[in-house]
Protein backbone atom coordinates (compact mmCIF):
# COMPACT_ATOMS: atom_id res chain seq x y z
CA UNK A 1 0.00 0.00 0.00
CA UNK A 2 0.92 3.75 -0.99
CA UNK A 3 2.47 4.84 2.24
CA UNK A 4 0.73 8.37 1.86
CA UNK A 5 -2.36 7.18 0.80
CA UNK A 6 -2.04 5.03 4.26
CA UNK A 7 -1.21 8.03 6.27
CA UNK A 8 -3.93 10.59 4.27
CA UNK A 9 -6.33 7.90 5.51
CA UNK A 10 -5.78 7.73 8.88
CA UNK A 11 -5.82 11.48 8.67
CA UNK A 12 -9.59 11.63 6.93
CA UNK A 13 -10.47 8.99 9.90
CA UNK A 14 -9.23 10.97 12.29
CA UNK A 15 -11.37 14.41 10.93
CA UNK A 16 -14.43 12.32 10.75
CA UNK A 17 -14.12 11.86 14.56
CA UNK A 18 -13.47 15.41 15.27
CA UNK A 19 -16.65 16.39 12.98
CA UNK A 20 -18.64 13.67 15.48
CA UNK A 21 -16.89 15.24 18.86
CA UNK A 22 -17.89 18.85 17.38
CA UNK A 23 -21.46 18.11 17.07
CA UNK A 24 -22.20 16.37 19.98
CA UNK A 25 -24.85 18.28 22.80
CA UNK A 26 -22.76 19.90 25.58
CA UNK A 27 -24.20 17.41 28.56
CA UNK A 28 -23.71 14.21 25.45
CA UNK A 29 -20.89 13.21 28.29
CA UNK A 30 -20.82 9.49 27.45
CA UNK A 31 -20.84 10.24 23.32
CA UNK A 32 -17.46 12.55 24.08
CA UNK A 33 -15.99 9.94 26.04
CA UNK A 34 -16.32 7.49 23.17
CA UNK A 35 -15.27 9.70 20.71
CA UNK A 36 -12.42 11.14 22.34
CA UNK A 37 -11.06 7.09 23.63
CA UNK A 38 -11.20 6.57 19.75
CA UNK A 39 -9.55 9.62 18.63
CA UNK A 40 -6.53 8.73 21.46
CA UNK A 41 -6.17 5.50 19.55
CA UNK A 42 -6.46 6.68 16.48
CA UNK A 43 -3.74 9.34 16.95
CA UNK A 44 -1.62 7.11 18.91
CA UNK A 45 -0.95 4.28 16.77
CA UNK A 46 -0.47 6.92 13.49
CA UNK A 47 1.61 9.16 15.53
CA UNK A 48 3.64 5.65 16.07
CA UNK A 49 4.30 4.43 12.78
CA UNK A 50 4.99 7.85 11.23
CA UNK A 51 7.59 8.11 14.19
CA UNK A 52 8.91 4.90 13.83
CA UNK A 53 9.16 4.22 10.44
CA UNK A 54 7.98 7.47 8.05
CA UNK A 55 9.98 9.70 9.53
CA UNK A 56 13.26 8.64 10.12
CA UNK A 57 13.28 6.82 5.91
CA UNK A 58 12.35 10.30 4.91
CA UNK A 59 14.90 12.03 6.97
CA UNK A 60 17.29 9.45 5.45
CA UNK A 61 15.92 9.49 1.74
CA UNK A 62 14.64 13.36 1.23
CA UNK A 63 16.98 15.37 3.22
CA UNK A 64 15.02 18.53 2.52
CA UNK A 65 12.52 16.93 4.99
CA UNK A 66 14.89 16.73 7.54
CA UNK A 67 13.50 20.40 9.30
CA UNK A 68 9.74 19.15 8.72
CA UNK A 69 10.63 16.10 10.77
CA UNK A 70 11.60 17.57 13.58
CA UNK A 71 9.41 20.07 13.59
CA UNK A 72 6.39 16.97 13.30
CA UNK A 73 7.94 15.08 16.10
CA UNK A 74 7.53 18.67 18.31
CA UNK A 75 3.80 18.82 17.32
CA UNK A 76 3.23 15.01 17.83
CA UNK A 77 4.97 15.60 21.45
CA UNK A 78 2.27 18.31 22.43
CA UNK A 79 -0.58 16.46 20.77
CA UNK A 80 0.67 13.16 23.07
CA UNK A 81 0.38 15.19 26.47
CA UNK A 82 -3.14 16.94 25.85
CA UNK A 83 -4.35 13.21 24.88
CA UNK A 84 -2.58 12.10 27.91
CA UNK A 85 -5.06 14.50 29.94
CA UNK A 86 -7.24 14.11 28.04
CA UNK A 87 -7.50 10.32 29.06
CA UNK A 88 -7.53 10.59 32.50
CA UNK A 89 -10.35 13.63 32.55
CA UNK A 90 -13.54 13.25 33.07
CA UNK A 91 -15.88 14.58 30.14
CA UNK A 92 -18.26 16.32 32.37
CA UNK A 93 -15.32 18.65 33.57
CA UNK A 94 -15.09 22.09 32.64
CA UNK A 95 -11.80 22.32 31.01
CA UNK A 96 -12.92 18.92 28.79
CA UNK A 97 -13.99 20.91 25.52
CA UNK A 98 -11.09 23.11 25.66
CA UNK A 99 -9.16 20.91 25.75
CA UNK A 100 -10.13 18.90 22.88
CA UNK A 101 -11.23 22.33 20.68
CA UNK A 102 -7.17 22.82 21.05
CA UNK A 103 -6.11 19.18 20.09
CA UNK A 104 -8.47 19.52 17.33
CA UNK A 105 -6.77 22.74 16.32
CA UNK A 106 -3.08 21.52 16.60
CA UNK A 107 -4.06 18.03 14.98
CA UNK A 108 -5.63 20.19 12.00
CA UNK A 109 -2.62 22.44 11.26
CA UNK A 110 -0.04 19.80 11.75
CA UNK A 111 -1.92 17.49 9.37
CA UNK A 112 -2.13 20.75 6.82
CA UNK A 113 1.32 20.89 7.09
CA UNK A 114 2.44 17.40 6.52
CA UNK A 115 -0.40 16.89 3.32
CA UNK A 116 0.95 20.28 2.21
CA UNK A 117 4.39 20.37 2.29
CA UNK A 118 6.06 17.46 3.92
CA UNK A 119 3.87 14.55 1.76
CA UNK A 120 4.15 15.82 -1.97
CA UNK A 121 8.19 16.31 -0.95
CA UNK A 122 8.46 12.73 -0.79
CA UNK A 123 6.03 11.90 -3.53
CA UNK A 124 8.53 13.81 -5.76
CA UNK A 125 11.64 11.72 -4.62
CA UNK A 126 10.75 8.51 -3.57
CA UNK A 127 9.27 6.30 -6.55
CA UNK A 128 6.11 4.55 -6.63
CA UNK A 129 7.41 1.28 -5.24
CA UNK A 130 9.58 2.98 -2.70
CA UNK A 131 6.01 3.97 -1.07
CA UNK A 132 4.23 0.97 -1.43
CA UNK A 133 7.03 -0.76 0.53
CA UNK A 134 6.73 1.46 3.09
CA UNK A 135 3.42 2.02 3.89
CA UNK A 136 3.43 -2.02 3.16
CA UNK A 137 5.59 -1.79 6.21
CA UNK A 138 3.49 0.92 8.45
CA UNK A 139 0.10 -0.96 8.00
CA UNK A 140 2.12 -4.15 9.46
CA UNK A 141 3.55 -1.62 12.52
CA UNK A 142 -0.01 -0.19 12.84
CA UNK A 143 -1.16 -3.79 14.33
CA UNK A 144 1.72 -3.84 16.64
CA UNK A 145 2.34 0.03 17.53
CA UNK A 146 0.94 1.86 21.19
CA UNK A 147 -2.98 2.41 21.16
CA UNK A 148 -2.33 4.85 23.68
CA UNK A 149 -0.30 8.43 24.29
CA UNK A 150 3.09 8.06 25.76
CA UNK A 151 4.69 11.22 25.83
CA UNK A 152 7.51 10.35 28.16
CA UNK A 153 8.70 7.66 25.88
CA UNK A 154 11.46 8.21 22.91
CA UNK A 155 10.09 9.24 19.66
CA UNK A 156 13.10 8.20 17.15
CA UNK A 157 14.82 4.95 16.87
CA UNK A 158 15.95 3.07 18.05
CA UNK A 159 14.37 4.07 21.36
CA UNK A 160 10.95 4.31 20.38
CA UNK A 161 10.98 0.64 18.63
CA UNK A 162 12.15 -0.61 21.68
CA UNK A 163 9.89 1.58 24.17
CA UNK A 164 6.94 1.49 21.53
CA UNK A 165 6.92 -2.38 21.71
CA UNK A 166 6.74 -2.89 25.48
CA UNK A 167 4.19 0.26 25.68
CA UNK A 168 1.81 -1.25 22.64
CA UNK A 169 2.13 -4.69 24.63
CA UNK A 170 0.66 -3.19 27.83
CA UNK A 171 -1.85 -0.83 26.10
CA UNK A 172 -3.19 -3.89 24.19
CA UNK A 173 -3.45 -6.28 26.93
CA UNK A 174 -5.30 -3.44 28.81
CA UNK A 175 -7.41 -2.66 26.31
CA UNK A 176 -8.58 -6.26 26.28
CA UNK A 177 -8.69 -6.72 29.94
CA UNK A 178 -10.93 -3.69 29.67
CA UNK A 179 -12.95 -4.82 27.15
CA UNK A 180 -13.30 -8.26 29.00
CA UNK A 181 -14.20 -6.38 32.37
CA UNK A 182 -16.90 -4.01 30.91
CA UNK A 183 -18.46 -6.98 29.14
CA UNK A 184 -17.94 -9.39 32.41
CA UNK A 185 -19.77 -6.33 34.40
CA UNK A 186 -22.02 -6.11 32.03
CA UNK A 187 -23.22 -9.50 32.31
CA UNK A 188 -23.09 -9.30 36.01
CA UNK A 189 -25.48 -7.05 35.84
CA UNK A 190 -27.82 -8.27 33.75
CA UNK A 191 -28.29 -10.91 36.25
CA UNK A 192 -28.69 -8.88 39.18
CA UNK A 193 -31.32 -6.82 36.61
CA UNK A 194 -32.77 -10.11 35.75
CA UNK A 195 -33.05 -11.30 39.43
CA UNK A 196 -34.06 -8.16 41.19
CA UNK A 197 -36.34 -7.18 38.09
CA UNK A 198 -35.06 -3.87 38.10
CA UNK A 199 -32.87 -2.49 34.87
CA UNK A 200 -30.19 -1.21 37.11
CA UNK A 201 -27.65 -1.58 34.27
CA UNK A 202 -27.66 1.92 32.73
CA UNK A 203 -27.09 3.34 36.02
CA UNK A 204 -24.13 1.22 36.74
CA UNK A 205 -22.66 0.42 33.54
CA UNK A 206 -20.60 3.58 33.68
CA UNK A 207 -18.89 2.91 37.30
CA UNK A 208 -18.13 -0.21 36.02
CA UNK A 209 -16.03 1.10 33.02
CA UNK A 210 -14.72 3.65 34.86
CA UNK A 211 -13.79 0.75 37.08
CA UNK A 212 -11.97 -0.53 34.24
CA UNK A 213 -10.49 2.32 32.97
CA UNK A 214 -8.69 3.39 35.98
CA UNK A 215 -7.48 -0.07 36.14
CA UNK A 216 -6.09 0.05 32.81
CA UNK A 217 -4.34 3.49 32.93
CA UNK A 218 -3.08 2.08 36.17
CA UNK A 219 -1.39 -0.10 34.51
CA UNK A 220 -0.27 2.00 31.78
CA UNK A 221 1.10 4.66 33.78
CA UNK A 222 3.43 1.62 35.25
CA UNK A 223 5.23 0.73 32.16
CA UNK A 224 5.56 4.49 31.54
CA UNK A 225 7.13 4.60 35.13
CA UNK A 226 9.14 1.77 34.30
CA UNK A 227 10.30 2.80 31.10
CA UNK A 228 11.42 6.11 32.71
CA UNK A 229 13.65 4.13 35.30
CA UNK A 230 15.12 1.66 32.65
CA UNK A 231 16.26 5.30 30.48
CA UNK A 232 17.70 6.71 33.69
CA UNK A 233 19.34 3.23 34.63
CA UNK A 234 21.19 3.19 31.09
CA UNK A 235 21.85 7.03 31.59
CA UNK A 236 23.66 6.32 34.71
CA UNK A 237 25.34 3.02 33.65
CA UNK A 238 26.50 4.77 30.87
CA UNK A 239 27.77 8.00 33.09
CA UNK A 240 29.46 5.20 35.10
CA UNK A 241 31.06 3.45 32.39
CA UNK A 242 32.42 6.62 31.50
CA UNK A 243 33.76 7.40 34.77
CA UNK A 244 35.40 4.38 34.89
CA UNK A 245 37.14 4.75 31.32
CA UNK A 246 38.21 8.15 32.24
CA UNK A 247 39.71 6.84 36.43
CA UNK A 248 41.30 3.96 33.87
CA UNK A 249 42.81 6.03 32.02
CA UNK A 250 44.03 9.01 34.76
CA UNK A 251 45.43 5.57 36.73
CA UNK A 252 47.40 4.58 33.04
CA UNK A 253 48.64 7.86 32.68
CA UNK A 254 49.63 8.22 36.12
CA UNK A 255 51.39 4.88 36.41
CA UNK A 256 52.71 5.35 33.35
CA UNK A 257 54.32 8.79 34.34
CA UNK A 258 55.46 7.27 37.21
CA UNK A 259 57.13 4.01 35.54
CA UNK A 260 58.72 7.21 33.21
CA UNK A 261 59.98 8.42 36.58
CA UNK A 262 61.26 5.80 38.08
CA UNK A 263 63.08 4.81 35.13
CA UNK A 264 64.38 8.28 34.32
CA UNK A 265 65.94 8.05 38.25
CA UNK A 266 67.34 4.53 38.17
CA UNK A 267 68.78 5.50 34.45
CA UNK A 268 70.61 9.22 35.96
CA UNK A 269 71.24 6.97 39.11
CA UNK A 270 73.22 4.27 37.06
CA UNK A 271 74.80 7.10 35.10
CA UNK A 272 75.90 8.02 38.49
CA UNK A 273 77.50 5.80 39.45
CA UNK A 274 78.82 5.02 35.98
CA UNK A 275 80.68 8.48 36.29
CA UNK A 276 81.96 7.63 39.72
CA UNK A 277 83.05 4.37 39.05
CA UNK A 278 85.02 5.64 35.46
CA UNK A 279 86.22 8.39 38.50
CA UNK A 280 87.61 6.19 40.74
CA UNK A 281 89.76 4.19 37.50
CA UNK A 282 90.51 7.40 36.69
CA UNK A 283 92.05 7.92 39.90
CA UNK A 284 93.42 4.15 40.70
CA UNK A 285 95.08 5.05 37.18
CA UNK A 286 97.07 8.27 37.94
CA UNK A 287 97.93 6.94 41.25
CA UNK A 288 99.19 3.56 40.08
CA UNK A 289 101.05 5.91 37.29
CA UNK A 290 102.57 8.07 39.71
CA UNK A 291 103.85 5.22 41.77
CA UNK A 292 105.27 3.49 38.75
CA UNK A 293 106.83 6.79 38.21
CA UNK A 294 108.43 7.54 41.64
CA UNK A 295 109.77 3.84 41.75
CA UNK A 296 111.49 4.14 37.94
CA UNK A 297 112.88 7.68 39.47
CA UNK A 298 113.94 5.64 43.29
CA UNK A 299 115.39 3.23 40.78
CA UNK A 300 116.94 5.94 38.41
CA UNK A 301 118.02 7.84 41.73
CA UNK A 302 119.54 4.35 42.60
CA UNK A 303 121.07 3.38 39.27
CA UNK A 304 123.07 6.79 38.72
CA UNK A 305 123.89 6.38 42.85
CA UNK A 306 126.01 3.04 42.22
CA UNK A 307 127.72 4.50 38.96
CA UNK A 308 129.05 7.22 41.11
CA UNK A 309 130.14 4.95 43.74
CA UNK A 310 131.40 2.66 41.38
CA UNK A 311 133.47 5.85 39.63
CA UNK A 312 134.63 6.74 42.68
CA UNK A 313 136.07 3.10 43.90
CA UNK A 314 137.35 2.86 40.48
CA UNK A 315 138.98 6.58 40.89
CA UNK A 316 140.83 5.56 44.22
CA UNK A 317 142.17 2.38 43.15
CA UNK A 318 144.02 4.26 40.32
CA UNK A 319 145.41 6.84 42.72
CA UNK A 320 146.48 3.91 45.33
CA UNK A 321 148.24 2.36 42.18
CA UNK A 322 149.80 5.25 41.09
CA UNK A 323 151.16 5.95 44.19
CA UNK A 324 152.46 2.60 45.00
FE1 LIG B 1 2.29 13.52 12.02
FE1 LIG C 1 0.13 12.40 10.06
Amino acid sequence: MDAITLLKDDHKAVEKLFKRFEKAGDNAHAEKRRVVDRIIEELSIHAAVEEQLFYPVTRATVPATEDMALESLEEHHIVKWVLSELERMDPADERFDAKVTVLIENVRHHVEEEEGEYFPQVRDELGRKALGELGDAMAEAKKRAPTHPHPRSPDTPPGNIVVGAAAAAVDRATDAFTGAAQGSLAAAQDVIARVTGANRRGSSSPNGSTTARSSARRARSSIDEAADKVTAAAERAKRTGEATVDSARTGAKRTGSTARGAARRTTSAGKGTATTAKRAARRTTGSARGTATTAKRGAARTKAAAKGAATQTRRSASRAGASS
